[in-house]
């Protein structure tokens, strides 16, 4: 039986006048890799920030373990993002005066789950991981869009978070830096790692083992794949058929 990690419940968000989730339920399990599609504007990206405490929703509730995330203060809110949560969008805000390895060091520090000593150990395996070694010491403006994005990516997962929210953290990539930061969530994922991932790319969603799919703020339809081992012919063309009958 699978366990329930985070529960939205008839989640209603309007802007002004404009209602973008309408009395949405989703539940994402843990340890399971779940990927968000959609055409553009259906309102994957206001789901996933609303899911992770980045926005507020207008009504309805969101229950991590016994806490219901809608009601928290900023505050405590603030503090478990922080301890519990990590986050990849597609435009990475690293800090500007810090190298990319402090930027990741940093992260792991103020998420509080680690000493200096693990921050330092653990910044040093991430950065061999994404392949930034070489690039560490430069800063951002000295870094190419790939690496400020791996950099982001190893910043996101540093602090070991329960559940990781990525949106389209591959769009602005090439291929190799997109396997790049697939690569190291597919590994935390089978580490244990919980994922929430918005994405247009095929790539991308493969990578997942159950696909939810959101249409004028609702979910029209889930797909169950198994679990990423590697590409695979048979669970693209599952894939590709699925979102063709999703009219994607
Ligand atoms: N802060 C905001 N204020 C007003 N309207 C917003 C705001 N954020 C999003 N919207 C609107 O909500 C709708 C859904 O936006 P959202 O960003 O969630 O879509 P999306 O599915 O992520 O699209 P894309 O694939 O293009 O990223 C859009 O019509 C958008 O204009
Ligand atoms: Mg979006």
């Amino acid at each position: 039986m699978r366990d329930v990690i985070l529960a939205g419940k008839n989640l209603t968000k309007k802007f002004g006048d404009n209602t973008i989730l309408e009395n949405l339920d989703i539940e994402i399990f843990e340890t399971e890799f779940t990927v968000i599609m959609g055409t553009s504007g259906s309102g994957k990206s206001t789901l996933l920030y609303n899911m992770s405490g980045m926005d507020r929703i207008t009504s309805g509730e969101i229950k991590y373990g016994k806490k219901d995330i809608s009601k928290l203060s900023e505050r405590e809110l603030t503090k478990l993002r922080a301890s519990d949560f990590g986050f990849v969008f597609q435009q990475m805000n690293l800090v500007s005066n810090l190298t990319l390895a402090e930027n990741v060091k940093m992260a792991g520090l103020i998420s509080m789950n680690l000493s200096e000593k693990e921050a330092i150990q653990r910044t040093e395996l991430l950065l061999e991981q994404m392949n930034l070694s070489s690039a560490k010491d430069r800063f951002p403006i000295q870094s190419s869009g790939g690496e400020s994005q791996r950099a982001a990516v190893a910043r996101a997962v540093i602090g070991k978070p329960k559940i990781i929210f990525a949106d389209e953290p591959t769009g602005a990539l090439n291929k190799a830096n997109t396997e790049d930061v697939l690569n190291i969530l597919t590994e935390m994922n089978q580490g244990g790692q919980t994922i929430m991932l918005v994405t247009h790319d095929m790539e991308a969603a493969l990578r997942g083992n159950r696909i939810l799919y959101l249409e004028d703020g609702k979910i029209m339809g889930e797909l169950k794949l198994s679990q990423y081992e590697g590409k695979n012919k048979q669970r693209e063309e599952i894939l590709a058929k699925w979102l063709e009958d999703m009219r994607w």
